[in-house]
């Protein structure tokens, strides 16, 4: 197993230091994995003036998987675009096409009370957000600030999808239907844009060929609503890169803090990029008080999807579920009568665990 490891910035280095101990414990244990460290975001920056230097790209594409921390801190806000963290982070999903992008949202019984949300609207609460992640308007060209014949200025983006980008994340939201409870729900504004009209008449004809998948289609808007009035109803929910953006961070605070979610992107053949959805909260960066489990998780998403080590991927998922049962908890989901403990004594609690 050859994994790039990328910290990047902010809390990056630090969450990313407790999976790789996790790592390591399964190595010890006779798994073969290899690391290899590089530079992304503020760090690239830093190291090379690139967001994503090429080295980071060459090592990345010659591994089977990269672990990533998160990117952006506050002395990179003034860089021009193409400089900024956020590039780096958009450039490694488009470099190495990782058009499939897994954020779950799962409540742990022992988190039901760290939500915002009434515990019986989230207890039990288990969807799979499938965001596609190299198109819509992220990518769309022309985009940029431009001055109108009238002498004003406009800012401007291109939100296309085309038919093959939106039939291969089709399939595979249906294929991971197929795997969970066979409902999937296609998010879009298909009432307004004619992007997403398009979107609908091809997951729709995607959809034939999953009869046993319950499909169904919501504008962005109502699922907006829905996830936080009754968000059981949902299963997977199918949607295009920036509704999957939003809509992945609200149904994160459903969970009780996006400290706890993973994240896998994943290429036609599996490959991944398995991150954090939290970003890399610089006002706590250094200070051992971050949640390591959102990354510690995404190791276990990278053994399940890239390696197909479902055993080991059950066995970390255990070790986290045993921390939070022992009572472990970093300050994000600390409750009174819990025992508060740091980032990296939770990384070793999930060793022990493990
Ligand atoms: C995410 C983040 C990124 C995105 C930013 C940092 C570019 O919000 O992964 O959800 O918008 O995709
Ligand atoms: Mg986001």
């Amino acid at each position: 197993m050859k994994i790039a490891v990328l910290p990047g910035d902010g809390i990056g280095p630090e969450i990313v230091a407790q999976a790789t101990k996790v790592l390591e414990a399964l190595r010890s244990d006779g798994l073969k994995i290899e690391m290899e460290h590089g530079h992304i975001g503020g760090a690239g920056y830093d190291a090379a003036k690139d967001p994503l230097p090429e080295a980071t790209l060459k090592l990345s594409k010659e591994a089977d998987a990269v672990l990533l921390g998160a990117v952006g801190g506050y002395q990179y806000d003034n860089l021009p675009r193409p400089m900024r963290p956020e590039q780096g982070l958009l450039r490694i999903r488009k470099g190495l096409g990782l058009f499939a992008n897994l954020r779950p949202a799962m409540v742990y019984p022992e988190l039901v009370n760290a939500s915002t949300l009434r515990s019986d609207i989230v207890s039990g609460l288990d969807i799979m957000i499938l965001r596609e992640l190299t198109g819509d308007i992220y990518f769309g060209q022309p985009r940029g600030i431009r001055t109108l014949e009238n002498g004003e200025r406009q800012g401007f983006d291109t939100m296309h999808y085309s038919e093959s980008e939106i039939r291969r994340v089709a399939h595979v939201g249906f294929q991971i239907a197929m795997k969970r409870n066979k409902k999937l729900c296609s998010v879009d504004k298909a009432n307004v844009l004619d992007t997403s009209m398009f979107w609908r008449e091809i997951v729709s004809e995607v959809a034939k060929e999953y009869p046993q998948v319950v499909t169904s289609h919501m504008y962005v808007d109502n699922a907006a609503m829905q996830l936080v009035r009754a968000p059981k109803q949902f299963d997977v929910i199918l949607t295009g890169n920036i509704f999957g953006d939003i809509l992945s961070d609200e149904a994160s605070m459903l969970t009780g803090s996006i400290g706890m979610l993973p994240s896998a992107s994943l290429d036609a053949n599996n490959k991944g990029l398995y991150e954090p959805c939290h970003g890399s909260a610089p006002d706590i960066a250094g200070k051992d008080l971050a949640n390591p489990l959102a990354t510690i998780l995404s190791v276990a998403m990278m053994m399940y999807y890239t390696f197909g080590r479902a055993d080991i991927a059950q066995r970390i998922e255990g070790a986290v579920r045993k921390v939070l049962q022992q009572g472990l908890r970093t300050g994000d989901i600390y409750e009174e009568g819990k025992q508060k403990v740091g980032c990296a004594a939770m990384g070793d609690a999930v060793v022990k665990a493990l």
